[in-house]
């Protein structure tokens, strides 16, 4: 069920004006003929004027044009513990499917679609740097449903990495190695995992980037900007507003005025493949500060996948860190660098001026907002934040897909309860 009533555009009626009669030397011969043409100019001059009305409504940011929207619940409570879920059917299967920002594509063990034969789709294969676990198999175009409240849902069609085989390869070099996890340093084999509980979807943007080894992660695989019908009707173009908000309630798909009410915007840069498909951006830029000194700038992921936080500074602040004993039990290493408790971190948004939005936590504090944990990064890259998913427990976001655009709204704002 769309969530708006359908408003018709507000498009000035062209007025016809009647043209003024110029003086012609040559005397008109068939009178026919040049009724004729006074006709067919004055389609094309009305043509003109409605194309152009149609094609360019108002500015970039005005969405009062766009109707078509959809919420979908996460189906349990926003939690620091796990990845959000939403309800999918995919090939007639119901699926709890992960959605995270931090990446981009949507990756379903074979096991768990039997319909789709082993031959199908193009061999393919992703490694997430973060996890240091491959994924090999096919990407194959699937219908994806996403389930609404009632019996609504939306439909999304993109290539989905049908996963065949998945390994957890730490020596894996994405330069170098392709289908399989090699056998290690030492010669080990590394351990492959089982592929019938595989389920993921990134939503992300800008996670493109030459660094991060993902040049498939482009807004084509994103099922998020390619909804193509909405309880089975076919969006038109000009309805929906390809983007999205997310909240700890859950997604919508398509902006509209009314949804982005109170959310205040940073304007994006283009992407790497922008000059090909315009729904391409990059990650949002931020300042951050430590204690209240340095002013480090650079990119943020607002990244649903995770818990914790990321942070680089520039190669002259240092931030303040403790070492400890590893928590996790599946870790590499037997000590972790942690950014140490006290320590004041403060985010904004483009800038520390926070004109988008700005965001303070004091690690150890444990007020929702703050992450699990905060990583220190080697300063060997340009300043980077990676936000965690705790920051949707202090504000919600916002990805404008046509205006380039990513916004916040504080969960306490009073508008928050339209949704
Ligand atoms: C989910 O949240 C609601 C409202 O905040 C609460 O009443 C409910 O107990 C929560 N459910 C679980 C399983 O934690
Ligand atoms: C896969 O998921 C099912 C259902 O959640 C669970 O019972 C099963 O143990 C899982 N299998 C593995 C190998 O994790
Ligand atoms: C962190 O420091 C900033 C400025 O240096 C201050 O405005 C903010 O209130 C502090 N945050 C917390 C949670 O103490
Ligand atoms: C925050 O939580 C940690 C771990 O649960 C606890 O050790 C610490 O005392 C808490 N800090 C505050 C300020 O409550």
């Amino acid at each position: 069920m769309k969530t708006e009533e359908h408003k018709t555009p507000s498009t000035p009626i062209p007025t016809l004006q009647p043209t003024p009669s110029t003086p012609t030397c040559r005397k008109p011969t068939n009178p026919a003929l040049i009724w004729r043409l006074i006709i067919l100019i004055a389609s094309l001059i009305i043509y003109g004027i409605y194309k152009n009305a149609c094609a360019m409504p108002t500015t970039d940011t005005d969405l009062s044009p766009y109707t078509d929207t959809i919420h979908i619940p996460f189906i349990y409570n926003f939690s620091t513990k796990h990845v959000p879920q939403v309800m999918c059917t995919v090939e007639g299967v119901d699926i709890e499917m992960p959605i995270d920002t931090g990446s981009t594509g949507t990756l379903i063990g074979a096991p768990i679609l039997p319909n789709i034969p082993p031959t199908a789709g193009t061999p393919a294969h992703h490694f997430f740097t973060s996890s240091k676990i491959l994924y090999v198999g096919r990407l194959v175009d699937l219908s994806i449903d996403f389930i609404g409240k009632g019996a609504s849902y939306a439909t999304a069609v993109v290539p989905v990495l049908i996963v065949d085989k998945s390994w957890r390869c730490a020596w894996y070099d994405p330069s170098k190695h392709t289908f399989t996890c090699p056998p290690g340093p030492d010669g080990e084999e590394a351990g492959e995992r089982d592929t019938s509980n595989i389920t993921y979807m990134g939503v992300g943007f800008g996670r493109n980037g030459p660094r991060d080894g993902k040049p498939y992660a482009t807004p084509k695989v994103n099922p998020f900007l390619n909804v193509e019908a909405i309880d089975g009707e076919r969006l038109s173009n000009t309805a929906m507003r390809v983007g999205y908000i997310i909240s700890t309630k859950g997604i919508h798909l398509g902006l509209t005025s009314s949804n982005t009410r109170s959310f205040t915007f940073t304007d994006l840069e283009p992407g790497l493949t922008h000059d090909m498909d315009p729904r391409d951006w990059a990650m949002a830029n931020m300042c951050f500060s430590i204690n209240g000194r340095g002013r480090n700038c650079g990119t943020a992921l607002v990244d649903t996948g995770i818990a914790q936080m990321y942070i680089r500074a520039e190669g002259d602040v240092s931030i303040p860190t403790v070492i400890i004993p590893n928590p996790n039990p599946n870790g590499y290493a037997a000590m972790v660098k942690r950014v140490k408790p006290g320590t004041n971190v403060t985010i904004g948004f483009p800038s520390l001026k926070g004109t988008a939005m700005s965001y303070s936590f004091v690690v150890g504090d444990n007020t929702s907002i703050e992450p699990s944990f905060v990583c220190p990064q080697r300063a060997d890259h340009p300043p980077f934040v990676n936000t965690g998913r705790n920051l949707l427990f202090g504000y919600s976001m916002a990805f404008d897909a046509v205006g380039g655009r990513f916004g916040f709204r504080p969960v306490d704002s009073s508008s928050s309860s339209v949704l």
